[in-house]
């Protein structure tokens, strides 16, 4: 499995603060059957310029519990014209931005930004969109992520209540309409690798093969520069009970 969106980085954000933590971090992933992950800290201007000399340390401990690290960044949407295009830091060798929105509204020059950044080279991953937004909300910006092409990715903690009913109950809408591209431990500790978990959700709501799209055949088409399959829309009640389940 891969996992694109983690803080295990040390001392560059609210994740692992140190080496051992990181290590903490790699032994549960390996043994939960990651074999790839990004190491996404959150971006700031003031430990940025350590990001490389912590991968480094965090890439030969990573190499040893049999995980390939990448690189990447998550970027708040609100601060990330700041950043110097050039010094955007796309996941692996990808032109993929990871980005998340923290405040709780829609942010209006949003398009615009997504247009700008398109045009500079980048395409982008929306993070944890289920996170921060009541329903209504929640639907206005899903439709403005598909209609420019960006793709969706959900935490595996909010399937399983790491942040509470909202973001649970808001994972399932998006699953139900369709369009989730990517599952994201986006873990901070050691016990936020909740593939397991996941997959088990996953299988009992949506029927097999929904997760291994989500956390194996999506992220490996993202790294081999393919597209990647939106998650099916599921069927209403009355569909399922005619046309069977999915
Ligand atoms: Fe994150």
């Amino acid at each position: 499995m891969k996992d694109l969106h983690s803080h295990l980085l040390p001392g560059l954000d609210d994740g692992a603060q140190s080496l051992a933590d990181t290590e903490k971090m790699l032994k549960t992933a390996s043994a939960s059957g990651i074999s790839v992950i990004a190491a996404t800290s959150h971006y700031s201007r003031e430990t940025d310029g350590k990001y490389d000399e912590a991968f480094e340390k965090a890439e030969n401990l990573a190499e040893k519990h049999g995980i390939r690290l990448l690189k990447g960044t998550e970027y708040d949407l609100e601060y990330i014209a700041d950043v110097p295009r050039e010094k955007l830091r796309p996941i692996g060798a990808t032109k993929f931005l990871l980005v998340d929105m923290n405040r709780n509204y829609i942010v209006h020059a949003m398009t615009n930004l997504f247009f700008e950044l398109k045009l500079a080279g980048f395409q982008i991953i929306f993070a944890h969109p289920e996170r921060m937004l009541r329903a209504d909300d929640l639907d206005k910006l899903i439709n403005i992520l598909t209609e420019n092409d960006i793709y969706i990715q959900m935490d595996s903690g909010s399937l399983v209540g790491r942040y509470g009913h909202l973001a649970r109950k808001n994972a399932f809408r998006i699953l139900d309409r369709g369009g989730c591209h990517l599952l994201g431990n986006d873990a901070h500790n050691a016990h936020h690798f909740l593939f397991r978990e996941s997959r088990t959700i996953l299988n009992k709501h949506y029927g097999p093969g929904l997760f291994e799209l989500l956390a194996e055949k999506n992220p490996s088409a993202l790294l081999a520069g393919e597209d990647l399959i939106p998650s099916p829309k599921r069927k209403g009640f009355w569909e399922r009970l005619l046309h069977g389940r999915g």
